[in-house]
This record gives C-alpha cells, sequence and structure tokens, in this order.
C-alpha cells in the first residue's frame, strides 16, 4: 500500500464510521439533535452520515438543474412568453427576478465569477413556515449571494428549533409557484384555497400527487413547459390508490371517460377574484411587459383537445382527432412580441404556435432609438431587417381547484353545462361544438333532451385513503418523530 492508498483507505473507514456511527441514532435522539440543533443548513459531515447522497441526488435534480444560462435564456426564446414575472429594467434584473425562486447551486454555484446561491434545502423542506423569502431576494439583488439562504432562515432559527420535514404546501405554492397563479387562476396561495379545491380540503397535499423520486419531482405533460424530461411521472387522477374504479352513471363513463377529462368538468371556472391578479394579455412589443388582467370575479377555463405537449412548440392545444387527445382545461392569455421574421413557416402563419426566433428582450429595449418607450417597426427593423409583430393566444394548462365534495368555485360540469342551450338563446348551444371538431352536438336528440332533468348518481369506489395522505407532515410540537413517518 502507497502513501496515497493509505490515506485513501483511512478516508474510506472514517466515512463508513461515520455513516455507521449516524445510522445508530436514525430516528431517535440523535436525529432531533441533528435536525434542530443546526444552523439550518445542509453541512456534509452534520447531515451527509445519515444522508450520504441525498446532496448529490438534489443537486442533479430538475428542480436545481435548471436552463443552464439563465442570464440569457430569460430574456429570449420561450421564456419571456411563458412568464409574465420578467423584466429586463436593470442590468442586474434577471438575479433580483428569477434568483429568488431558485432553491441554489447548480447554474448558480457561481455567478460572474464569483461564489453563488448555495443549495438551499429549507427552501423545500422547512417546517415553521417562517422561511423569510423577501430577505433571501433582498441579500441576492444586493449580490449578498453568500447570505443569501443564511438570511432568509435567520428570524426562524430565532424563534424555532430548526425543522426539517416533508415539503408543505406552503414551500411549494404561496412562494416559488405563485408564479403560476397569474397564468392559471390557481388559488394556491389564498389563505382559503380548501374553499377553492376538493383535494386542499381533504388535506392532499402537493407532493401525494407529484411524487417524488430522488428529488425528482413528479410532474405531468402540460401545454407550457418545454423541458419533456420526467414527464408524466405523477398519480393520476384514476391511479389505483386514488379514484381508479369510480363510477358516474353509465351516460357519463360510456360516453365521456377517455375523451372528456376528469378536470374538464371538475375545474368549472376560474376566478380573478386573488390576491395575485390574473394576467389576460402581455405585450412584449417594447421590450418590458405590459400587461392586463383578468377583472375580478369569475370567468370560465376553456375546454380544447390535448394530448401532451411537443418540444419547440408555442403553449398550444390540439386537434379532436389527435391520438389519445381528450378535452381539458385551460387558461388562455394573449400574448404579443416581435420576430426575426426569418422562418417561413412563421412569415406565412403569424399565428401560428411555431415558437420561431422570438427577438431577445434586450435587444427589443436598445432598438428604442428615440428613447419615448415605444419600439416601432422601422426602429426594430434597424438590426433585424425582416422583424415581424406576433400576437398569438397561448393555451395555460388547468390542473387543480378542483370542484367536488363541497369545495371548489361551483359545482362540476353536469350535462346541461355542455349539451344545453344558452338561456333566451334556444339555437345557441353552451359549448361550441364546431370549434371542436363536432358538426352538431353528439348527445342531442330528436326531439331534444332535457340535460337539465338527466340525473345521475357518482359512485367512489370505495378505499380506505392512502396511507401518504393520512400520514401528517411533521409538526412543530413533535419533535422526536421528526417526520411523522415510519423510521427505516
Ligand atoms: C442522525 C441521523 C440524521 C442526521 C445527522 C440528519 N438527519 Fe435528516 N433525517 C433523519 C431521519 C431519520 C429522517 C426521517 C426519515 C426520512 O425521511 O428519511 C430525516 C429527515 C430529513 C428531512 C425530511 C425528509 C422528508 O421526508 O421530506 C430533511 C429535509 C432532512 N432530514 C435534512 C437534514 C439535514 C439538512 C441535516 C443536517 C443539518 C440532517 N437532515 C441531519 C436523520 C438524520
Ligand atoms: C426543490 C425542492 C427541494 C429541495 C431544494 C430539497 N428537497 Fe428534499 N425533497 C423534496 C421533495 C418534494 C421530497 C419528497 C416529499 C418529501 O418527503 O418531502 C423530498 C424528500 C427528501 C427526503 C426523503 C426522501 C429521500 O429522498 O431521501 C430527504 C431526506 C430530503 N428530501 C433531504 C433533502 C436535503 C438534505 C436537501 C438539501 C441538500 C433537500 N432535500 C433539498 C424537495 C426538495
Ligand atoms: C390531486 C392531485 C394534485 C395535487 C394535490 C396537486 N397537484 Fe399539481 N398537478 C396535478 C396534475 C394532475 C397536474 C397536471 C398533469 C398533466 O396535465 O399532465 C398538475 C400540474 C401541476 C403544475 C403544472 C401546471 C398546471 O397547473 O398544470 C404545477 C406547477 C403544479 N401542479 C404544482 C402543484 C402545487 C404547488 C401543489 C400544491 C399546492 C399541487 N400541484 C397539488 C395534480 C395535483
Ligand atoms: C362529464 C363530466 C364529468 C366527468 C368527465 C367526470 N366527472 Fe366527476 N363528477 C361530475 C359531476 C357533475 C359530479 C357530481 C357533482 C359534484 O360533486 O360536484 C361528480 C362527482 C365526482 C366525485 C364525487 C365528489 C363528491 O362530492 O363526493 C368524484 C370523486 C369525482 N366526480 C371524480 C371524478 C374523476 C376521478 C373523474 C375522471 C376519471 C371524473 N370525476 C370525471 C362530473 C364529471
Ligand atoms: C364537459 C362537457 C360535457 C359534459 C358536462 C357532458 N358531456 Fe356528454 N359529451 C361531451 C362530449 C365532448 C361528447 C362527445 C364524445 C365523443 O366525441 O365521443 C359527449 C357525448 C355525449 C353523448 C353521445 C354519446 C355518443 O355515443 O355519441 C351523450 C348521450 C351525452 N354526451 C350525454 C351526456 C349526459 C347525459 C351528461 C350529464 C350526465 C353529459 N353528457 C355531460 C361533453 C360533455
Amino acid at each position: 500500500m502507497n502513501k496515497l492508498q493509505g490515506q485513501i483507505a483511512v478516508i474510506i473507514i472514517v466515512l463508513i464510521a461515520g455513516i455507521y456511527l449516524g445510522n445508530l441514532g436514525y430516528g431517535g435522539d440523535q436525529a432531533s439533535a441533528a435536525h434542530f440543533l443546526t444552523e439550518g443548513h445542509w453541512d456534509e459531515g452534520t447531515c451527509g452520515g445519515c444522508h450520504a447522497g441525498v446532496y448529490y441526488e438534489v443537486m442533479s435534480s430538475y428542480h436545481v438543474q435548471r436552463e443552464g444560462d439563465f442570464e440569457t435564456s430569460m430574456y429570449s426564446g420561450l421564456s419571456y412568453l411563458t412568464r409574465f414575472e420578467i423584466n429586463p429594467g436593470s442590468e442586474n434584473n434577471w438575479a433580483d427576478i428569477y434568483m429568488n425562486y431558485h432553491p441554489g447551486a447548480g447554474p448558480l454555484e457561481t455567478i460572474d465569477g464569483n461564489d453563488g446561491i448555495a443549495l438551499d434545502c429549507n427552501i423545500c423542506h422547512d417546517q415553521t413556515g417562517e422561511y423569510d423569502w423577501e430577505a433571501r431576494g433582498k441579500a441576492i439583488s444586493q449580490s449578498r449571494f453568500a447570505e443569501a439562504n443564511i438570511d432568509a432562515m435567520a428570524s426562524t432559527l430565532a424563534n424555532y428549533p430548526v425543522s426539517f420535514g416533508v415539503s408543505t404546501d406552503d414551500s411549494c405554492a404561496t412562494t416559488c409557484h405563485i408564479t403560476d397563479v397569474s397564468k392559471r387562476a390557481v388559488a394556491w396561495a389564498e389563505d382559503d384555497y380548501e374553499n377553492y379545491d376538493a383535494h386542499a380540503n381533504n388535506s392532499v397535499s402537493c407532493v401525494d400527487c407529484h411524487i417524488t423520486e430522488a428529488h425528482q419531482i413528479g410532474r405531468g405533460d402540460i401545454s407550457d413547459s418545454a423541458d419533456k424530461s420526467y414527464d408524466n411521472t405523477m398519480k393520476s387522477c384514476d391511479d389505483s390508490s386514488c379514484h381508479g374504479g369510480i363510477t358516474h352513471d353509465m351516460v357519463i363513463d360510456g360516453a365521456h371517460i377517455g375523451i372528456v377529462s376528469c378536470e374538464a368538468c371538475h375545474i368549472p371556472v376560474l376566478t380573478a377574484d386573488l390576491n395575485d391578479p390574473v394576467v389576460k394579455s402581455a405585450n412584449w412589443k417594447n421590450g418590458v411587459v405590459d400587461l392586463t388582467y383578468r377583472k375580478s370575479g369569475e370567468f370560465s377555463s376553456t375546454l380544447a383537445w390535448f394530448n401532451g405537449s411537443k418540444e419547440g412548440e408555442l403553449p398550444n392545444v390540439g386537434g379532436k382527432n389527435d391520438t389519445g387527445a381528450q378535452l381539458k382545461p385551460f387558461n388562455t392569455i394573449m400574448v404579443t412580441w416581435w420576430d426575426e421574421g426569418i422562418d417561413a413557416n412563421v412569415v406565412t402563419g403569424p399565428d401560428s404556435y411555431n415558437v420561431g426566433n422570438p427577438i431577445p428582450l434586450l435587444d427589443v429595449k436598445n432598438a428604442d432609438a428615440d428613447n419615448d418607450g415605444n419600439v416601432t417597426l422601422d426602429e426594430i427593423r434597424e438590426s433585424y431587417p425582416y422583424a415581424m409583430l406576433r400576437t398569438v393566444d397561448l393555451y395555460f394548462s388547468v390542473s387543480h381547484n378542483i370542484a367536488g365534495g363541497g369545495s371548489g368555485l361551483d359545482e362540476a360540469l353536469g350535462c346541461e353545462d355542455c349539451h344545453g342551450y344558452v338561456k333566451g338563446k334556444e339555437n345557441v348551444t353552451v359549448l361550441d361544438w364546431a370549434s371542436l371538431g363536432y358538426e352538431t352536438d353528439p348527445g342531442q336528440t330528436d326531439p331534444p333532451t332535457d340535460f337539465a332533468a338527466v340525473n345521475f348518481t357518482v359512485v367512489p369506489y370505495s378505499r380506505p385513503r392512502p396511507i401518504e395522505i393520512e400520514q401528517e407532515p411533521q409538526l412543530m410540537n413533535d419533535l422526536k418523530d421528526l417526520t411523522g413517518r415510519a423510521v427505516i
């Protein structure tokens, strides 16, 4: 054994001993101590013995490894067309806005050649609900990157012993995924979310459906996600441990299941009446976004055919004859932007869903030669000779705010909501059957059926609640049993 081999052997022995000793107290007082009496952040020496490999797992997850080059990618291409919080106002603005939403590390390991923001376990695992998002944002905007995560936990550490536990809805929804509110009118940042959503009202939390393997948080296949990796890795409504086996009477099951998605009937209305405004249109013509918002009150989701999104397309929907297409609900947002005008398909079909070549926002801003805040065709054509303005209705998937069991903004859609006629206009159907690809309403009969009078019963397949939903997340008063889970 040479010297180097000897050193390696010693390191290995120390590591094994560390893991072994760590595991001796796994779940017991030692784990409590490790979780409660630390400085509240990942430290290989303190945490690595029990959670061997977890740090690297998180590092390689898609939540951390997002868009290698934020700074340019968020101002160009698809990114800004599907995100409305972006504003390239000042030089470091990308940092102010986007780094706030990122758990740290990965592409933020170094920023402008200096130490960046470290990976923050608490951003997803804090149990106190006191994670100080604003303090983190402030440190980031002042380029005090090393302090960002520490500031976020400072007030928590002063008031509570640290608590790492199962990710709460608060961690997912009221901070990072708050940006979904403006796009999808989901109410998950409201204090009374349970009134808007049947699952929230029954203690089904985000991670119960978005089940997570090795820190790849499960997800579906939505219209506005360009990244296709890990799509369809989550629970669906008819999962055997959830609603598999449910019947709504043959009249619904026979004609609809597999064609009309569960969500199409169970997300009957969306609301703009939320603490965060819901976007109706977004205009990027002048290099910064000009937004209009949905009016307070309720509006409906748009039903359209969808069989999954395709890479490189703007958020859009499909047609009735697409393989596996189902009717799904969407929120549509009218988006306007400059395109380079060099793609033949875009030139001939400016309102198509071809991404084309969106002009980077910083170039649009710089094109404003007379600085009047208004970028004209002549101005933009100085640098992009074929530039053209595009305006397209983009479709954003809506999957939450589920109606049922007394929750939700309204009851799930009944027969007359799709097959009936608009009140007072006997020849105008509620659903626009022609635009969905039907000659006429396939459910209508001669003489017409009174769909409002159709009765049906829903028989939920009876089974115990899934165990993961029965288990309570870690609570502050339950210091011994850290996560409420069976300890391995
Ligand atoms: C003595 C062993 C031990 C040490 C040291 C330890 N933990 Fe844990 N940790 C556990 C056990 C046991 C659980 C509960 C079982 C599980 O979920 O893996 C747990 C759970 C967690 C969870 C919640 C996981 C979930 O279910 O969502 C997080 C986050 C966590 N630990 C982070 C840390 C961090 C960060 C450190 C270092 C500051 C640390 N742990 C140190 C044993 C330990
Ligand atoms: C982007 C959010 C996110 C970040 C950041 C994150 N986790 Fe998790 N983690 C989750 C989710 C979601 C789960 C699965 C649900 C649960 O148990 O909370 C999970 C599960 C766990 C588990 C239990 C299951 C397993 O995989 O072992 C541990 C332990 C854990 N995390 C530790 C950590 C540690 C340590 C860090 C920081 C190095 C960290 N997590 C960072 C979201 C995150
Ligand atoms: C009852 C199961 C369930 C629960 C609970 C749930 N989701 Fe989802 N989520 C879904 C489904 C199903 C999809 C869409 C999958 C698809 O269409 O491919 C989805 C999609 C999403 C999307 C993509 C955008 C969209 O709305 O389609 C985000 C972001 C998301 N969920 C976050 C969350 C957060 C945050 C929570 C907790 C507040 C949560 N989810 C709770 C089932 C659930
Ligand atoms: C054609 C419309 C339609 C479709 C499609 C549909 N539902 Fe329903 N569902 C209803 C109506 C209407 C009710 C009864 C009214 C209510 O509870 O809001 C209902 C009731 C339910 C209930 C009982 C809620 C309660 O109050 O206890 C559950 C659970 C349910 N549906 C789940 C599903 C699942 C899962 C799917 C997809 C496999 C689905 N539904 C598809 C219209 C539909
Ligand atoms: C969300 C809108 C929606 C709701 C609510 C709805 N339907 Fe339908 N229905 C459809 C669509 C879409 C089709 C066409 C399915 C297809 O393409 O095969 C359809 C088809 C039908 C058909 C024709 C079946 C066939 O074989 O051609 C009948 C009958 C029918 N529905 C009855 C009902 C009744 C009764 C209810 C209430 C219990 C109901 N529908 C609720 C959307 C709806």
